[in-house]
């Protein structure tokens, strides 16, 4: 290594580079020649070192970066498996429940914790486990229900049959008695085993509708007929207001479904000289269809209820109105179930002691 900086290049009127040692450190030089004056033949050297450390040591600086670079990758490391945890531990507990869940535990549920898209995933879990509860617990309701219609007819047959068998009706009066007993229980048993299956079919869609074009006010008429004679034996009339034909492209056989378990209902609701009343109207795309009568009422916080099967049945504070008893609860869930099929709404008003109107609303 130079000890001094190499001036002949610069002398000539070059610039020189190169090392010099100056106390045991090596410095990198560049040394310009200049002239005092333009003219001057000679350059003088105005030797300008640039002195600038060399040959830097770079271990003690590479073992540095590399010891931080290492904990840099360490502490990363250590938040990324805490934050795994903290995300995986509500996922975990999600998957935990929905497995209780998939075995039947439907009272399964998971901590809400904090306000991030992990608590509104334990919410919607939670939601819906106690949405699944509910279902079940009607549905063993709902089970319950049927199977107890299905006793009451049942024995009251099996009680005459058993009485006939026996010979302990005697007279004549007392057999045709049991006979018509035994004949309105079967007529009771059918109708319940048919709404049963209709609900059944109708909840998994699985029965066909035919659309045809059919006119609506027709179907009323028809309904209204249906009933009348049953209407008049309790003093109820039937009334039909239509103003035209209500033309509707739709399945008429269920729309007549819909309409005569709404007057079945109103009939058995209608005090004696009461009269129901039946009428349709079209606006734009729809055709719509009232039934009204003058019973009871239904009490303002059971409306919301009222399409729920057997609902009002097992409502016991509220008695069903006198003559009601012989449906099985059914029948207005099947007529909900049959206008969502068919596309359609419809709502219920009821003001208790003055009558209630159902609203049926179906596309054209
Ligand atoms: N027009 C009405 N006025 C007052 N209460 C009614 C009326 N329609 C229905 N309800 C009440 O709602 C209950 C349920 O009616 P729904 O038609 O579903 O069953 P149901 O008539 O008892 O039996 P089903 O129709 O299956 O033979 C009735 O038992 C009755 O208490
Ligand atoms: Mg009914």
């Amino acid at each position: 290594m130079a000890r001094l900086v190499d001036v002949r290049p610069v002398m000539a009127g070059s610039t020189s580079r190169g090392f010099i040692n100056i106390d045991e450190t090596r410095y990198a030089y560049v040394a310009i020649p200049t002239r005092l004056a333009r003219r001057a033949t000679r350059p003088l050297l105005a030797g300008v070192v640039v002195g600038k450390r060399a040959g830097v040591d770079w271990q003690p600086i590479l073992a540095r970066v590399l010891l931080a670079a290492g904990l840099a990758a360490l502490l990363a490391a250590l938040a990324a498996v805490l934050l795994a945890r903290r995300l995986a531990r509500p996922v975990q507990r999600v998957s935990a429940a929905s497995s209780r869940v998939a075995k039947g535990d439907l009272q399964a549920r998971v901590p809400v914790e904090g306000s991030d898209e992990l608590a509104d995933l334990a919410r919607g879990f939670n939601h819906m486990a106690a949405a699944l509860d509910e279902a079940r617990r009607r549905e063993g309701e709902f089970l319950s229900n049927v199977s107890h219609e299905l006793r009451t007819p049942i024995t009251a047959i099996r009680g005459y049959v058993e009485a006939l068998e026996d010979g302990a009706l005697q007279d004549a009066t007392g057999r045709a008695e049991a006979l018509r007993v035994i004949k309105t229980e079967t007529e009771r048993l059918e109708r319940l085993v048919a709404d049963v299956l209709d609900l059944a079919r109708v909840g998994t869609h699985n029965f066909r509708l035919t659309l045809r074009d059919a006119d609506v006010a027709q179907v009323l008429r028809e309904a209204a007929t249906a009933h009348r004679t049953e209407a008049k034996e309790r003093d109820v009339a039937i009334d039909v207001s239509v103003a035209g034909p209500l033309p509707c492209r739709t399945d008429p056989d269920r729309v007549r479904q819909i309409v005569t378990n709404l007057v079945e209902n109103a009939v058995r609701v209608t005090p004696a000289g009461g009269t129901i009343r039946l009428s349709g109207g079209a606006t734009p795309g729809w055709v719509s269809i009232d039934v009204s009568d003058p019973g009871p009422g239904i009490a303002a916080e059971q409306v919301p209820h009222v399409f729920e099967r057997s609902y009002l049945r097992n409502v016991g504070e509220a008695p069903a109105p006198a003559g009601l008893s012989a449906g099985s609860g059914l029948g207005l869930a099947i007529v909900r179930e049959l206008v969502h099929a068919l596309g359609g709404r419809i709502d219920v008003a009821s003001e208790p002691g003055r009558g209630t109107t159902f609203r049926i609303a179906l596309p054209a």
